[in-house]
């Protein structure tokens, strides 16, 4: 009996030995550094995470595999590498792995962003693109984001009161987002025009922006090391729930109105809302359209739509002002497209190239997803011509990729004119410039996203005279985090130009 026992924990510690030493795939994993037993590399990325993954690929390749405690991570930041993840691995990819963010915020991964690739995350994708997001559709909401553009022209005009005015930037450009969503899904406003840069429409932004902007990071310490999440890791759990309950009774308030609307003026409030489609599908197939699965829908489009167009209007704004050649570039563009007689709108952007050399470059300098969204593979795989096991989370450096020398001429500079300068348009920058991802994966909000961008720093630039406050140190407003430091806001001066108080004053 006593032989049997040692002859069988002798094949164990044999197995373990070839597993952990000879197995020839092991032996294929992409390059890594040194790791330690439990907490594998997460000693590595203490500090700026993004930062670090960008030297460590620089150090070791760009196929780098990590361990953060018990979870496998492949880093790519390479256009090849990209390519192979999104082209030949792409179902492989095309998971998201269940995190303690998921568990938490997403109406039980029916939020269709973080849902397992499968069939609900194929109907839910495909309702919201034909809903909201096709060319279509976009194509049908357009003059709502025209009116939109009215509105925050207007409204700062008139906050700005035929001088020139300190505006908190940061602000208005939130205001803009978050009324722009809410008018898509709901049909109405957050912030009404008298409110907006005044007391009480800054307090609601800043309250908006506490529960949609949450400074909560996808993966957490809690998803590699799960015996944290049961001592209660600074309390990350408890904040995460705060974030739901509160996203849940802004939802659950929205839905409220507008079914009490129903009811009090009829069925013809507020066409052509999202959530006036999310219902009418609801009594026609209840039992997949169940409340969760509803608030997921508009939640994604609140959580996707808001903040990462709002940085990206902002970032634009901070670098046009640095770059004074640009913005007078820029102005003179829309000047000859549009005029001063009245404002641009959105069929007015097929003319405005250099506009959207702008946005693009912003795009590439401050991609506001800078490693995408975490993937994760469902079956054994090859990168780079290393061996990448099932169950591997996938990051993909898409900051690395957009200012990497070898890939791009003066990388750190801004220069929008290399967008004009490349050949064969979408085709030249393939996956070199990734900022809505790649493959079946990839943000299907970009045509909306780019609109919105291209209407609100079009409208900025062609109504108003802009000067910088100090000098922004555009390397220091942009952190480890990659968002726009909380407490920094944007701020500029603004006056209404000469030539457009008329336009203004008529709108
Ligand atoms: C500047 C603006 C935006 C940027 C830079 C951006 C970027 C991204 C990125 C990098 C991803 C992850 C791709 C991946 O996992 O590989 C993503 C996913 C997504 N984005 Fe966007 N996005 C923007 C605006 C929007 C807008 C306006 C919407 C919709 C209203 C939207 C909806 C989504 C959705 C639903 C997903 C999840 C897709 C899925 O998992 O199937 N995004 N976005």
């Amino acid at each position: 009996m006593e032989n049997q026992y040692y002859y069988y924990l002798t094949i164990f510690f044999v197995l373990i030995f070839y597993k952990y030493f000879f197995n020839p795939r092991r032996n294929n994993l992409p390059p890594s550094p040194l790791a330690f037993p439990i907490i594998g590399h997460l000693y590595l990325l203490k500090n700026k995470p993004l930062l670090t993954l960008t030297s460590l690929s620089a150090k070791y390749g760009p196929v780098l595999y990590l361990r953060y405690g018990s979870m496998p991570v492949l880093i790519v930041s390479s256009p090849s590498t990209v390519e192979e993840c999104f082209t030949k691995n792409d179902i492989i990819f095309a998971n998201r792995s269940r995190t303690m963010a998921g568990d938490q915020l997403t109406f039980n991964y029916t939020a269709y962003f973080w849902a397992p690739y499968g069939q609900l995350w194929r109907s839910l994708r495909r309702l919201t693109v034909m809903e909201l997001l096709s060319s279509n559709s976009l194509q049908k909401t357009s003059n709502i984001r025209d009116e939109e553009v009215v509105n925050f022209t207007r409204s700062l005009f008139k906050f700005c009161n035929g001088r020139s005015r300190n505006v908190d930037l940061t602000n208005w450009i939130c205001t803009f987002s978050f009324n722009l969503v809410n008018k898509i899904v709901a049909g109405t406003h957050l912030v009404s025009e008298e409110d907006a840069g005044m007391e009480k429409g800054i307090a609601m932004i800043e309250r908006l922006k506490g529960i949609f902007f949450v400074d909560i990071p996808v993966l957490n310490m809690c998803d590699f090391l799960p015996f944290l999440r049961w001592i209660g890791y600074k309390g990350m759990e408890k904040k995460m729930s705060l974030v739901h309950n509160q996203r849940n009774e802004f939802l659950d308030n929205l839905l409220e109105e507008f079914r009490q609307e129903k009811v009090n003026v009829g069925n013809r409030v507020k066409q052509n809302t999202l959530i006036e489609t999310l219902l009418s599908l609801q009594e026609s197939e209840p039992e997949f359209y169940t409340e969760d699965v509803i608030k997921s829908i508009m939640l994604v489009i609140f959580v996707t739509g808001t903040d990462t167009t709002s940085t990206t209007i902002q970032w634009a704004m901070r670098l046009v002002l640095a770059h004074p050649e640009a913005l007078h570039k820029l102005r003179a563009e829309i000047d000859i497209q549009v005029g001063n007689t009245r404002l641009l709108n959105e069929s007015d952007l097929t003319k405005l190239p250099y506009l959207h050399s702008v946005i693009n470059e912003t795009l590439r300098l401050y991609p506001t997803v800078p490693l995408l969204l975490p993937h994760y593979s469902t079956e054994d795989c090859t990168v780079g011509g290393y061996h990448v096991p099932k169950h591997t989370i996938l990051l993909v450096n898409a900051w690395a990729i957009q200012r990497d020398p070898e890939v791009w001429k003066d990388p750190n500079e801004f220069k929008p004119e290399r967008f004009e300068a490349i050949e064969g348009g979408k085709e030249g920058v393939n996956y070199k410039f990734i900022p809505f991802g790649m493959g079946r994966r990839s943000c299907p909000g970009a045509g909306m996203a780019t609109r919105a961008i291209s209407l609100a720093l079009g409208s900025l630039i062609q109504c108003f005279d802009w000067q910088s406050v100090g000098k922004e140190n555009l390397a220091l407003s942009y952190n480890s985090r990659i968002k726009i430091q909380k407490n920094k806001s944007l701020e500029a001066i603004c006056s209404p130009r000469s030539n457009f108080v008329q336009l203004l004053s008529q709108l």
